[in-house]
């Protein structure tokens, strides 16, 4: 895998950071741009911007055009059997809100539970306490060993004739456990529940098959799958989605409107209200086949040593503590170092160009797990190198030393 050649294709990562080169670590929150997506979004501005799925004019069927080729580049990357299983939407919080709401009007009843894993971002968690407490449903929590590892095993106590939906990451965004799904989509199909998977960082670290994966729901956003920002997507069974009501209501999602009735719009677009991010849904249309242009095992291997050697030069600093240590983790490294507030260590490596994440990272739990109030956050991308790995080493160092 050529790095620098990718590097090259971001122009962002050419920038200084307080006089130094940018190192970007924070691709797990946001990843970066290729010129190739940057381009197209320029493009259709520029020249082919017009409302989709409206229009008999030409732009406007031009747009609509490259809106359902993104449709299908997606299907093609993620594996789904139909196009009308992919559901544009604002990002993998809207995809889950969309599941939570419409799947919970027809599907969970008072007396049912709903099972979340205990290191869930607040996205796969919020969503259902809301719809479980207006429906007197029960939220169970499938807990994590202190090295990460999900007690799927639990499920079995856990899971029961009312179990309705079994809903979790694919992988951790704190710390970085990619649970083992195949074990718990069964368990819970053969319990009749339904399974929703988050692969926001799974579906950057390793992709997916979501028909070999055979979950009923799966949800991840553009952005960090160096699409645009404001577009994400829903996968779902199409004969689930077909059961569900529609969620959000307006234009696009209609068959027939008249104040007597109406009648909506079959799969996808009944989930399509609105007008649709067409730009940024043909923007992540093009960062999946910058994606499809790579060998992405050659990617993820390169990922992964990366992780693993900054593990092992992380862990020789004097009280530093790495939470998710799983064999398979995917290239996120969360940490804190003893004595050290993490907002002042990153503060500290911000100085230094090099940008990670700091704080709860939108998984209280997790943090509730450790005991703790926050963490710091060096997520990996394809773009980065053993000399940013060399950096961040060096700066935390050089923080602890100075913060101790
Ligand atoms: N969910 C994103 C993260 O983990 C923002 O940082």
């Amino acid at each position: 895998m050529n790095v620098e050649k990718i590097r090259s294709d971001f122009p962002i990562l050419g920038r200084e950071v307080n006089g130094k080169p940018l190192i970007y670590l924070d691709s797990g929150a946001t990843a970066q741009k290729p010129r190739r997506v940057i381009e197209c979004v320029e493009r259709i501005y520029s020249m082919q911007n017009a409302n989709i799925h409206r229009g008999v004019h030409r732009l406007s069927e031009e747009a609509t055009e490259l809106y359902e080729q993104a449709r299908e580049r997606v299907r093609e990357f993620i594996g789904a059997a139909e196009r009308e299983q992919v559901i544009f939407t604002a990002g993998a919080t809207a995809s889950i809100n969309t599941v939570a709401y419409a799947w919970a009007e027809r599907f969970l009843r008072e007396g049912d539970n709903i099972i979340i894993s205990e290191m869930e971002h607040h996205s796969n968690i919020v969503p259902w306490q809301l719809q479980a407490e207006r429906r007197g449903a029960e939220i169970r929590v499938l807990p994590f060993e202190d090295d990460g590892r999900l007690r799927v095993e639990k499920l079995d106590e856990l899971l029961d004739e009312r179990t309705r939906m079994v809903a979790v990451t694919q992988a951790s965004n704190t710390i970085a456990t990619r649970p083992d799904l195949k074990t718990i989509i069964s368990k819970a199909h053969a319990a009749g529940a339904h399974v929703l998977v988050d692969g926001c960082q799974g579906v950057v670290h390793g992709g997916v098959n979501v028909a070999e994966l055979d979950c009923d729901f799966y949800a991840f956003s553009g952005h960090k799958l160096y699409g645009p920002t404001g577009i994400g997507v829903l996968y779902g069974r199409r004969e689930v989605l077909e059961q569900m009501p529609p969620f959000l209501c307006g234009g696009d999602m209609v068959d027939r409107v008249s104040f007597a009735k109406t009648t909506y719009a079959p799969l996808p677009l009944k989930y399509e209200a609105g007008t649709a991010n067409y730009v940024g849904a043909i923007g992540l249309g093009e960062a999946v086949e910058y994606l499809k242009g790579l060998d992405l095992k050659a990617v993820e291997a390169h990922e992964r040593e990366l992780t693993r050697y900054a593990e092992e030069q992380l862990q020789r600093i004097e009280g530093l503590r790495i939470y998710g240590r799983t064999a398979d983790k995917c290239s996120i490294i969360s940490f804190n170092v003893e004595g050290v507030h993490h907002y002042d260590l990153g503060m500290i490596l911000d100085k230094l160009g090099i940008a990670i994440r700091t704080g709860q990272h939108c998984a209280e739990p997790v943090m509730t797990h450790y005991g703790i109030t926050g963490m710091c956050r060096a997520s990996i991308a394809m773009y980065n190198t053993r000399e940013e790995m060399d950096a961040l080493v060096r700066g935390v160092e050089r923080a602890a030393r100075m913060l101790r």
